[in-house]
């Protein structure tokens, strides 16, 4: 693997971290975590942080939500100190509504603000949000305009490549999102009508970070430390954006660290492990909204993504998806660790634990590895 800084390296101790500057902050670190509505709110943007990722995102929030006040309260949006650098993102299709929502949110101090360009869902793009304004690059221009002069802090823009292959836009976009005073530009590299489902098309992203002197994030089927390696090799891009690629699996931030700064890779965590981060992703989430049971029909999705491609899972998979409470998720764990005693737990080596503390007083001893644990 060639170890080629694409931003500007510096030294820390015997490590090579690779800074950014977006306008005027640094980030060091180049896997930044996706913003995904439903996925990153507080706790989990708290928790791949710990695990290293160098700028969490928001969910979108809808800026006629926030400025007419309608928005939903899943949508708190208070900071934590432990996430910084942090970016709100904001979704609408009304140059002042951007404005405005901008600097309310500018009010909880986060350290960005990025501007969605990219959102296919038709509720979105049905009112011209979204994706959809990649259609009207003059509005695009005119948004990112307002919302960099509505706020001291530096504003971004995620977009899609285009609406189409025949409407392949993200250059002259990109060109004037900057030229309005976006500081970075982040692409991800399929256009409207490829939804998720067909390969990113990484060549966009080399296309752009061609003609761009902001940094370029990419974006787009990141998967695993070997892909954000070779995403930051083919394209030239100065970070990689992972989005699926974290859902049930915060650590992958340490593992593209790891594997940019050594060559090596960190083993997959052990069974046990993983199923504790699940459970304090869930207790930390059950914290945040004071107990409120309700959130365990809400994050049976996220628990479902931490098991998925276990052997014999689908029958965890459908506990997980149909629990109520707490005590269920972790006995379909527990239930789980018990009927598979046998299998290999230790591909991990217990790295983990040296991101967050586990509580695994609770999981069957015969799963539980001791020793480096
Ligand atoms: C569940 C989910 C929710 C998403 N929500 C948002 C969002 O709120 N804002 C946004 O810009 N992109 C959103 N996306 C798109 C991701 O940020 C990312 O661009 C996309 O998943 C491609 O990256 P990946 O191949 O690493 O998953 C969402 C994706 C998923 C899977």
């Amino acid at each position: 693997m060639t170890k080629t800084p694409v931003g500007i390296a510096a030294t820390l101790g015997d490590y090579y971290i690779f800074v950014m500057w977006i306008g005027n902050l640094m980030i060091p670190g180049r896997a930044v975590l996706a913003p995904m509505a439903g996925v990153t709110d507080i706790v989990f943007r708290r928790l791949c942080r710990r695990f290293g990722a160098a700028i969490v995102y928001s969910e979108f929030l809808s800026t006629d939500g926030l400025v007419f006040n309608t928005m939903s309260q899943e949508h708190k949006l208070a900071l934590a100190d432990d996430e910084h650098p942090v970016a709100y993102q904001l979704f609408g299709s009304r140059v002042e509504t951007f404005a405005a929502a901008a600097r309310q949110l500018a009010d909880f101090n986060p350290d960005m603000i990025d501007l969605n360009f990219g959102c296919p869902v038709k509720k979105v793009v049905g009112k011209n949000g979204g994706a959809a304004i990649l259609k009207d690059l003059d509005l695009m221009a005119r948004i990112v305009r307002e919302a960099c002069g509505a706020v001291p802090l530096p504003v971004t823009v995620k977009m899609r490549a285009g609406w189409d292959h025949d409407h392949l836009v993200y250059q002259e976009a990109a060109l004037a999102a900057v030229a309005e005073g976006a500081k970075a530009v982040t692409l991800h590299a399929r256009t409207r009508i490829d939804g998720y489902e067909t390969a990113a098309r990484w060549a966009y992203i080399a296309d752009l970070k061609s003609a761009l002197k902001v940094p370029v994030i990419g974006n787009g089927d990141v998967e695993t430390p070997e892909d954000a390696c070779a995403m930051l090799e083919q394209t030239g891009c100065d970070a990689v954006m992972v989005g699926r690629g974290a859902l049930g699996r915060p650590w992958i931030f340490a593992q593209i660290n790891h594997y940019l700064e050594t060559g090596d890779l960190l083993p997959e965590p052990a069974l046990p492990d993983r199923i504790c981060v699940a459970w304090r992703h869930l207790c930390d989430k059950l914290a945040d909204s004071k107990n409120d049971p309700g959130v365990v029909r809400l994050m049976r999705k996220q628990m479902a993504a931490y098991v998925k491609g276990w052997p014999d899972g689908h029958a965890l998979k459908a506990q997980l998806m149909s629990a109520i409470d707490p005590p269920q998720i972790r006995e379909a764990f527990a239930d789980y660790l018990s009927g598979h005693a046998d299998l290999p737990t230790a591909d991990g080596d217990g790295w983990i634990s040296e991101y967050i503390d586990l509580d695994r007083d609770w999981l069957p001893r015969a799963t539980v590895m001791d020793g480096s644990r």
